[in-house]
């Protein structure tokens, strides 16, 4: 397999990990979670989630900058929204930005003080960072579909 084609294919192994668990987490684990004020049943799934996820992230940004890098090397474009090529990008770094806020937030500010009174605190966080993810993949699927060009 050639540079692009493993570098694709690591990229999507990492959005199914990032986009699929954050789905499993805000559709499945925190509604129950939310019924019956179990901010234990989070607290579990997040810390097993944690050590697939965390890299899966880490997987994501460094194929994601080296993918740029290959449809547009001058990195100076990335932002330049008349671009349909370096709009993607930009827009894809701003989704990067608030998933890193959110998470440095629920990481220092919520999680620290997470109990069942105050989990709906957390899920304010969860479908967020769950609706940016879903966003991810639609911005790089348009990188081949088309659709914000
Ligand atoms: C969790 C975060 C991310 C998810 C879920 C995600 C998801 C995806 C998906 C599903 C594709 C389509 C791949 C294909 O057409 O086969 C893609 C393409 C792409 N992504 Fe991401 N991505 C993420 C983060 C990033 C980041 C941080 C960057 C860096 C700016 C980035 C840059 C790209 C580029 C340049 C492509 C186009 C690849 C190509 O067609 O040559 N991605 N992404």
């Amino acid at each position: 397999m050639n540079l692009y084609g493993t570098l694709i294919v690591l990229h999507l192994l990492g959005a199914s990990i990032w986009v699929g668990g954050h789905l499993v987490l805000a559709c499945s684990v925190l509604p129950k979670a939310l019924r019956t004020r179990d901010a234990g049943a989070v607290r579990r799934y997040e810390e097993g989630y944690e050590r697939v996820g965390i890299p899966a992230l880490i997987v994501q940004v460094i194929t994601g900058i080296w993918l740029s890098h290959i449809k547009l090397p001058d990195p100076s474009l990335w932002f330049d929204f008349s671009n349909p090529v370096g709009r993607l990008i930009g827009i894809k770094l701003i989704l990067l930005a608030a998933t890193v806020g959110l998470a440095i937030d629920a990481r220092f500010r919520i999680i620290p003080k997470l109990s069942d009174e105050n989990l709906v605190s957390l899920a304010w966080h969860i479908v967020p960072v769950t609706l940016v993810a879903v966003l991810f993949l639609i911005v790089g699927a348009s990188f081949r579909i088309g659709w914000m060009y």
